[in-house]
């Protein structure tokens, strides 16, 4: 399976995916390139220490979004993934890219969706809107990627208790320690081996 891997910074689910490759947790599966929209994204440090293909395209080098968005989708039908991996990437997908990439693409998503989802619910704020309702349980998922914000089929989740005194910065942290850099690798290597089948908007996991 030929990957492709977005992301806009510090990238740590995206060394979790390059250690699970390296390690044969993923198995079938190489990481074709990395594309981030942020030049100082520690993420291509990563990958430039490990030797993958990496670049940078960002929406504010273009006149408009739609250049931006033809430009983007040229550049990745130019790396011809089987599928493209959402690891901590802030600008939206261009629709078009969706469209030719249906249930090819997948994200990793803070916490238990439908909860604290969708716009304006990223990184901190996730975790800040946890503790502000008191939940006793947070996690992440990974979904595929439609045309909504954090709204297609859900692919794996895994739970996280929330302690007493939790900051969102210990939260957050523990949420990718013990969820997020877990389930993004297991679900490539799901994907990579055929075991996820998406019907009426559901997954199955054979
Ligand atoms: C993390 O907050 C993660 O939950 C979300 O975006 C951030 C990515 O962090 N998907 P990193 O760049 O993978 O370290």
């Amino acid at each position: 399976l030929n990957v492709v891997i977005l992301v806009s910074g510090g990238g740590t689910n995206l060394q979790a995916i390059i250690d699970a490759v390296e390690n044969d947790t993923i198995t079938n599966t190489k990481i074709v390139g990395v594309i981030s929209n942020n030049k100082n994204a520690y993420a291509l440090e990563r990958a430039k220490k490990h030797g993958i293909a990496n670049c940078c395209i960002s929406p504010k080098d273009y006149a408009d979004r739609a250049t931006f968005n033809q430009e983007f989708l040229e550049k990745m039908d130019e790396l011809n993934p089987d599928l493209i991996v959402l690891a901590g990437f802030l600008v939206v997908i261009p629709p078009e890219m969706i469209a030719k990439y249906r249930n090819r693409i997948i994200n990793i998503h803070p916490s238990l969706i439908p909860s604290f989802c969708g716009t304006g619910y990223y990184g901190l704020k996730v975790h800040e809107a946890a503790l502000a309702r008191g939940v006793k349980v947070v996690g992440a998922t990974v979904h595929f990627v439609d045309e909504g914000t954090d709204t297609g089929p859900i692919i794996l989740q895994k739970a996280v208790e929330v302690e007493e005194g939790d900051t969102p910065e210990v939260l957050q942290r523990r949420v990718m320690e013990q969820a997020e850099w877990k389930i993004l690798p297991k679900a490539i290597d799901l994907i990579a081996n055929g075991k996820v089948k998406v019907e009426d908007g559901r997954t199955h996991i054979i």
